[in-house]
């Protein structure tokens, strides 16, 4: 089995907020190209640069997964301008396979986003897609869906990550688990 590219959760690149990306910049389309790539591979709905040990602040975002170029939101530089509401549902992560748990999130956010040429864009987003770019501007803030649930359910689920983690890093010596 060929190996995912993805850092699994545990590994200190998850915790390095990314750097603002600048313009112009020629390697851009072909880092979101291979980013898409990857996440469609892993079955995802989204993916951060640090994911993939890339360190400036990318993400890639299909809710839909039909993998047809209308359905596919590129973050560059994305910044939370507003929220509202409040929900909670269960989230994953390409991170953390296996792993999944309730987060509280806002329903609906605007977001100042730039497309290739650096221009600015605004994104507004509701429901799943409004949590999955939440999601991955934490990860670009080096901040996992782990770190939003509540001290308790911090707690409860602490010897299941550690676990996890540790098997992560089995993995990525190649052992077989
Ligand atoms: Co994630």
């Amino acid at each position: 089995m060929v190996k995912s590219p993805i850092v699994r959760f545990g590994n200190s690149s998850l915790r390095h907020p990314c750097v603002e990306v600048q313009f112009p910049n020629p390697d851009l389309k072909q880092i979101v190209m291979s980013m898409f790539l990857i996440m469609y591979k892993d079955g995802g709905v989204g993916l951060a640069a640090n994911q993939v040990g890339l360190t400036e602040r990318v993400a890639v975002i299909d809710t839909v997964g039909a993998e047809k170029d209308d359905d596919k939101l590129v973050l560059i530089n994305p910044v939370i301008i507003e929220s509202e509401g409040e929900e909670t549902m269960i989230e994953g992560c390409l991170s953390l396979p296996d792993f999944s748990h309730e987060v509280k999130r806002a329903i609906k956010i605007k977001v100042k986003n730039f497309d290739y040429d650096g221009k600015e864009v605004i994104v507004e987003a509701s429901g799943f897609l409004a949590r999955a770019i939440q999601h991955e501007i934490d990860h670009l803030n080096g901040k996992l869906f782990v770190d939003r649930l509540s001290n308790v359910d911090k707690m409860m689920i602490d010897p299941k990550l550690k676990k996890l983690a540790r098997l992560y890093k089995k993995e990525s010596k190649g052992i077989p688990v």
